[in-house]
């Protein structure tokens, strides 16, 4: 029997509640006189999807990437600041690294993203091995603040931007399964939710020209990927109209999609995160209208009850919420899979207030979720103006309440769908068993089958015939051709 895989509940535990996974970068057509680059990552898909650009400009000032650390001339962290513990996993990773620099005179070691943003240059105070210290939008500087590193400066570049989109950057897939993508569409965020850190990490929002998103998805499709995620902190307010055609029309989410959608009907459009305010009845209709954008919305809720989303400042209620659930159930059916993420113990939340929450839960029927203790981030509005005054141990009963309910959600929510047949996309071998193939469906479900002669990027047809919380397990009926 399977276990669960992949990104399905994988805030099941108190550790892993960080929901920061750490990915490392694979071997870089490495050339013995190539310096070479060891990136890791941390956070969100944003990061990771930074990564790629940042392996990209570094390609083009002479460092190929390496999957070891040992064999690094240098090393770049590109860190998370969403909760306390994002960064303590940082500064253990420098701990460690610390040792390895002293082996290693010359070697450079740089953080950069939202830790990097939050700190700026204190980092180098607090961190006294770290070399480069640089924010999101200054990674085109990166070459300059390698060499200026080199000479023996500390190099600092925490410049934010109005305007930077790497639109011109052709990212370098990392790790990549040759199959699933991510394509980042929009930067910053303006919403000023109370608690976030990432306004001030990422600075003011702006999206990105679609003809270079739609240019990065026909080659990706044109190089055999089945798959790309549309990726910003807010993608329903994406707009983009050129700077220098004030009259031109507007491009907004629904549109975006609808392009990216008609690039290929053999390629997958999926898309994170979604704001509960800005997610409009076109974008449902739009992802009615085509087969290959995915019926799966990630919805953050964040609470269920509406004096916290009030001091949330998320500008939405419970029943806005309810309403948008209800919109996406009419639209897309009941089988559309709707994900959350939760926030327990925010500041003055009382015991009902949590009820509230868990019922709201109940009334979305979610597939799974992300939940997290609240951690208060310093600068954000949350810290300034509330105190956060629940217990430590109460943030987590409270989150182990909410853990719990998602897994019986679900179980129902997987229950219901064995016996039919699902679309799957393989993306490899099942974790669990070389014998079986580990794919996704369209409601980004992780499905176990066995591999008969299926290989990774078939679309293949699977009868579910039992589950898990975090897996439909089935074998296959008949190959799907596109
Ligand atoms: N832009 C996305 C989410 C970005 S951060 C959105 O608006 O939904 C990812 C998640 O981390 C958030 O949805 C929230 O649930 C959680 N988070 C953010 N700040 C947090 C904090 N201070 N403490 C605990 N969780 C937090
Ligand atoms: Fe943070 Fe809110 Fe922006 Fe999401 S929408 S990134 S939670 S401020
Ligand atoms: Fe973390 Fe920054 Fe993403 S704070 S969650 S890496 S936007």
């Amino acid at each position: 029997m399977e276990q669960p895989v992949a990104n399905s509940l994988k805030i099941l535990t108190e550790a892993d509640k960080e929901a920061c996974e750490l990915v490392k970068v694979s071997e870089d057509e490495l050339s013995v006189d190539k310096k070479k680059l060891f990136i890791e990552s941390y956070g969100c898909q944003m990061n990771f999807s930074d990564s790629e650009i940042v392996a990209s400009v570094m390609r083009s000032a002479g460092f190929a990437t390496t999957s070891s650390e040992q064999e690094a001339d240098l090393i770049f962290l590109n860190t998370c600041a969403i909760r306390d513990n994002a960064e303590q996993k940082v500064r253990n990773r420098l701990k460690q690294l610390n040792h390895l620099k002293k082996k290693k005179p010359g070697m450079l070691i740089g953080v950069l993203g939202c830790m990097a943003e939050r700190l700026k240059a204190k980092f180098l105070e607090e961190e006294k091995m770290v070399d480069i210290v640089t924010g999101p939008d200054a990674y085109r500087d990166l070459p300059r603040l390698v060499e200026e590193a080199g000479t023996g400066q500390k190099a600092v570049n925490v410049f934010l931007s109005r305007e930077e989109t790497y639109a011109d950057i052709s990212p370098i897939r990392l790790n990549s399964n040759g199959i699933t993508a991510f394509i980042s569409i929009m930067r910053g965020c303006d919403n000023m939710c109370s608690f976030c850190v990432v306004p001030y990490t990422r600075g003011r929002e702006r999206s990105r020209d679609h003809h270079s998103i739609v240019q990065e998805a026909r080659e990706l499709a044109e190089k055999g990927f089945k798959e790309v995620t549309l990726l910003g902190q807010n993608v329903d307010s994406y707009k983009y109209r050129p700077a220098n055609d004030p009259d031109a029309e507007i491009v907004n989410f629904a549109q975006l999609l609808e392009m990216v959608a008609q690039v290929s009907p053999d390629l997958r459009v999926r898309f994170s995160t979604s704001h509960p305010k800005d997610i409009t009845d076109e974008v449902l209709h739009t992802m009615k209208k085509y087969d290959n954008i995915c019926k799966y919305i990630h919805l953050p809720a964040q609470s269920g009850n509406s004096r916290i989303l009030e001091l949330m400042n998320r500008t939405y209620d419970r029943e806005w919420y309810m309403q948008k659930i209800d919109r996406i159930r009419t639209i897309l059916g009941e089988d559309c899979g709707i994900s959350h993420d939760m926030i327990t113990g925010f500041c003055t939340e009382t015991e009902e207030e949590h009820q509230d929450t868990l019922s709201l839960m109940e009334y979305a029927r979610y597939d799974y979720g992300y939940m997290f203790a609240y951690s208060e981030r310093p600068g954000t509005p949350a810290a300034k103006k509330l105190t956060d005054d629940i217990p430590y141990e109460i943030k987590l009963r409270r989150l182990s309440e909410v853990i719990a309910l998602q897994q019986k959600l679900s179980l129902e929510r997987n229950q219901r769908l064995v016996g039919k047949i699902h679309k799957v996309l393989v993306e490899g071998t099942s974790k669990r068993s070389g014998e079986h193939l580990q794919g996704r469906n369209d409601q980004n479900k992780v499905v176990v089958f066995p591999r008969e002669n299926y290989q990774k990027g078939d679309y293949v047809q699977v009868l579910v015939t039992e589950c898990t919380a975090a897996t439909l397990i089935g074998h296959s009926v008949t190959e799907v051709t596109a």
